[in-house]
């Protein structure tokens, strides 16, 4: 079994310099298909799942679907659960099995996120899992959570205090990303990563990859963003697969669904191969 601690995945990027994929998984499909990418480019790789990808599967069916999946795969593998303000599905994902859980409690003030986050973080270690933190909103609705409002900056001192007493593993900074696609180029806060990493030692995970330019990527991950989010550009590579696929089939009058699920499998495959490439972790696995 490939599975490792998410801290194992993000302290080697960490310490040397290149970005892990963190894809946003919806099915079986797009699990096998990022699997199939990371052993191809020999790279550790995070699937991640959303609260709302949780709850379509069920807890333990997800769960049974990543296992089987992920059994002979020979790269490191975690499975982490990403943005999840409920304290009822972290512990129920903590339970069932996941590596690592985002306990997104930025809509409670940073004392009461903090004391609850540390609560949090004691829970997780009794299963040898991690926890990645937040303080403030990553702006953009995903699966149904989060807002199309900017969150309130906190000062780079109420972050680094909030990393150092929780003891989380990683932490997700708002530094000018955004969840989908960018409607603009977005003028990002480079330094904070720098500064926060510098100041903890803890990486960072970049949230809202979809859409970033290479040049951004690069060196938001030579500062210290170890764990890099995609989940849009997995989304779109799918489904415009698909509706090339049906837009071909319905002109043709040919329904075959296995020719479509392998134009999708072989859309997303691309899609990740082509990330793991521009983070810097083909050849990574060990
Ligand atoms: P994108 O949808 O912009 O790729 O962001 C993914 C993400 O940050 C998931 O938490």
């Amino acid at each position: 079994m490939p599975v490792v601690p998410m801290k194992d995945i993000l302290d080697r990027a960490l310490a040397d310099r290149y970005g892990v994929g963190a894809f946003n998984i919806v099915n079986d499909l797009s699990i096998e298909a990022v699997l199939a990418a990371a052993v191809e480019e020999r790279a550790p790789v995070i699937l991640q799942t959303s609260v709302k990808t949780v709850k379509m599967y069920g807890r333990r069916q997800l769960f049974e679907i990543f296992q089987a999946l992920v059994r002979d795969v020979d790269v490191p593998v975690t499975l982490h659960l990403d943005h999840c303000p409920d304290r009822t599905v972290i512990s129920d994902c903590l339970a069932g099995g996941w590596n690592s859980v985002l306990f997104d409690a930025h809509e409670l003030d940073v004392a009461e996120n903090l004391r609850q986050t540390t609560e949090v973080v004691a829970q997780a270690r009794r299963t040898g899992a991690h926890v990645e933190g937040e303080i403030e909103g990553i702006q953009g609705v995903e699966d149904d959570v989060g807002s199309d409002e900017a969150s309130r900056i906190q000062s780079l001192e109420v972050a680094v205090d909030f990393i150092k007493h929780t003891g989380v593993d990683c932490f997700a900074p708002a530094i000018g990303n955004a969840h989908g696609q960018y409607r603009q180029a977005p003028t990002l806060d480079a330094q904070r990563v720098s500064d926060l990493v510098a100041a903890t030692g803890v990486p960072m995970a970049l949230h809202g990859g979809t859409g970033l330019s290479d040049e951004q990527f690069t060196d938001l991950i030579a500062r210290g963003c170890a764990k890099v989010n995609i989940s849009t550009a997995l989304k779109e590579s799918y489904l415009r697969s698909s509706l090339a696929h049906l837009k071909e089939a319905e002109e043709r009058g040919k329904w075959d669904p296995p020719a479509l699920f392998r134009q999708q499998r072989a859309a997303v495959v691309a899609m990740a191969r082509a990330h793991i490439r521009l983070f810097g972790g083909a050849g990574r696995a060990w």
